[in-house]
């Protein structure tokens, strides 16, 4: 969601926070801004749109200060503009906010003649007025600040700078992830730290609800109950490094290339290929005997969890439960005694997906996370972590995340097997040598990046596109129709195959394309007949599968066009069937002209619910 980062140091502070917001841009970029101190009096630029607009009005209008405070946006009260672009300032404070402030009209109200001064639409303004009414009071900018997070409902995280105080830097944490960053005499924050990558490696993670003061000495933690805590510094392995697009004109094609490689490393994390067995960290559960499983995430993350629950109930025979997390979280759902529950998350920090866990945890459940980032919240409130070794992604469109979740699932579903004695040695050596030759395979579907090319130029001229599977190729039609919605702004629905007939076909005419997902497996002919149902109604099928899948489609009916993919273990395909509707969505939202990475109204991380 919104990006927070800083500073308070001895260089311009301008140009680092740009920077950092620059790392930050894919988590929201509808409007940005800097504030920072210049001879004790608050200074401020901001701008509507991507970073670029916040960097020319810089440009033209530099902002001096060592200690300063910068955001990128992504808009949940009042419309992206640059008066709602944060920092919020109210006389002797300015602050950037990440979050929700659910009780911001009540605080409106208190605030009596002085909410005239308030400006924006925004959540956010709100609370630097009220804590400028605690400062008008008499009371120190540390005071104002403890006096006024216990009033606040909602989800936050604040950075904020005072009038007059250069040698202090308030952060507070509630719902959304803030860090502290250790310098060279100089002191950061982030909301990530990707963010402060560049400047330091020395982090100190926020608990939920903390709350802390930085000098240039240091920081003092406080918890919820305003006690002084100790947290730890620690040593990130975050690259400092430019993420950049190499020679690729997008980062969503960048990581699509470089599943072969990520999808490797995340292998070599849990599989063993000279025992061709697969060995998972240490869990808080035996899978030999654990009633259910509840499988819990958001969006492209979810339908990993949905493949999942295919692999665990058809290998372990473990009866799988999947949700997605905004409404399992209020679904009051009846839990097992001893049950493991599974949260699947890229960022480690959407908050329905955490606020899933927590009730999970509240419930007694054991907890299992599947992340990409090692310190996340996520992460850290888990029993246990499987990491996906995706690296950072930055398109927002989830690409290399999803098929390293699924790498990791399938590990998973095949040490369940084992320890439940559903698969003999055998077969788990047969589908730990499928699963080694992924990145093999997916490097070879990668070769039909031009066919995909070619086809999404049917694709781009359509109103409404579907995307059809059977078992665990169902989950994927339903990301393909969400990849291609996102970046196209194509309407596009994902359905189970066998569904169609009640109902959704009366949507087929002449001309409406369909993305068959038909790898050669036991539903094949099943799926063939839903094709042949399709182009009977000038459907234009897009046929995805293996050289003797398509041998024996054309046998009945021919598509419009198909993609040969590797012919592999039908376990393993959801895999490897998801490059070509990434590609395919990649090459329809190009073809359309739109931002392919930093789609209209989405953001990478959603740390609102
Ligand atoms: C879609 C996409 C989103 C995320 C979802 C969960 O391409 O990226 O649907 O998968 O917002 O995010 P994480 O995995 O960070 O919890």
């Amino acid at each position: 969601m919104c990006g927070i980062v800083g500073i308070l140091g001895k260089r311009d502070a301008a140009p680092l926070l740009l920077d950092g917001l620059k790392r930050l841009e894919y988590r929201g970029y509808d409007s940005a801004g800097i504030a920072t101190l210049v001879n004790g009096s608050i200074d401020r630029r901001r701008a509507e749109g991507k970073l670029a607009n916040l960097a020319a009005v810089l440009e033209g209008s530099p902002l001096a200060g060592t200690v300063g405070i910068g955001h990128t946006r992504w808009a949940t009260h009042g419309v992206p503009s640059e008066n709602n672009a944060h920092p919020h300032i109210s006389d002797n404070v300015a602050l950037v906010h990440n979050g929700i402030i659910e009780n911001f009209l009540e605080l409106k109200d208190e605030l009596g003649e002085r909410a005239s001064a308030i400006t924006s639409e925004t959540d956010t303004e709100v609370v630097a007025h009220v804590i400028n009414m605690y400062l008008d009071e008499g009371l120190s900018p540390k005071e104002a600040v403890a006096k006024t997070l216990p009033r606040l409902e909602g989800a936050f995280s604040f950075v904020m700078i005072f009038r007059g105080h250069h040698d202090l830097m308030v952060g507070a944490r509630r719902g959304s992830p803030l860090a502290i960053g250790y310098g060279e005499g100089e002191m950061y924050f982030g909301s990530d730290a990707l963010a402060l990558a560049p400047l330091t490696r020395r982090i100190c993670y926020l608990e939920d609800g903390d709350w802390a003061a930085v000098g240039p000495d240091g920081a003092e933690v406080f918890n919820e109950a305003g006690e002084a805590v100790d947290r730890p510094i620690v040593e990130t392995a975050v690259s400092g490094a430019i993420i950049g697009k190499g020679n690729f004109p997008h980062f969503m094609l960048k990581e699509i290339y470089e599943q072969p490689t990520v999808i490797g490393d995340t292998l070599a994390t849990v599989l063993n290929p000279a025992s061709q067995t697969v060995t998972l960290p240490p869990l808080p559960i035996d899978f030999a005997t654990v009633p259910r499983i509840t499988i819990s995430a958001c969006g492209t993350a979810s339908y990993a969890g949905y493949v999942a629950k295919y692999w665990l109930e058809g290998l372990a025979r473990i009866p799988v439960e999947v949700d997605i997390a905004s409404e399992f979280r209020y679904r009051g759902a009846p839990l097992p005694e001893g049950g493991l529950a599974i949260f699947v998350s890229q960022s480690g920090e959407t908050a329905d997906t955490l606020e899933a866990l927590r009730f999970c945890k509240r419930e007694g459940q054991h907890i299992l996370s599947i992340v990409n980032v090692p310190e996340s919240t996520i992460a850290r409130e888990s029993d246990a972590v499987i990491l996906t070794k995706a690296g950072p992604e930055i398109g927002v469109a989830s690409t290399k995340a999803f098929t390293t979740q699924l790498t990791v699932f399938a590990s998973i579903a095949i040490a369940a097997a084992r320890a439940r004695g559903t698969i003999d040695h055998k077969r788990e050596a047969e589908l730990a040598s499928a699963l080694s030759e992924v990145p093999g395979r997916a490097a070879e579907v990668l070769k039909h990046d031009e066919h995909i090319a070619e086809i999404a130029q049917t694709i781009a001229k359509a109103r409404d596109v579907f995307y059809m599977g059977r078992g665990s190729s169902f989950p994927i039609a339903m990301e393909g129709a969400l990849k291609l919605k996102e970046i196209s702004y194509i309407h596009a629905e994902g359905y189970a195959a066998g569904e169609m007939k009640h109902g959704p076909i009366a949507l087929i005419e002449d001309e409406v394309p369909i993305i068959m997902i038909a790898p050669s497996d036991a539903l094949f002919e099943k799926t063939a007949s839903n094709v042949q149902e399709m182009i009977s109604r000038g459907g234009k099928v897009i046929f995805l599968s293996d050289a003797k899948g398509i041998a024996r489609m054309k046998k009945q009916a021919v598509p419009f066009a198909c993609i040969e993919l590797p012919a592999v273990d039908p376990v393993v395909a959801p895999i490897l069937y998801s490059i070509p509707v990434q590609l395919l969505a990649y090459h329809t939202a190009v073809i359309k002209g739109t931002d392919v990475d930093q789609p209209r109204n989405l953001a990478k991380s959603v740390t609102v619910e």
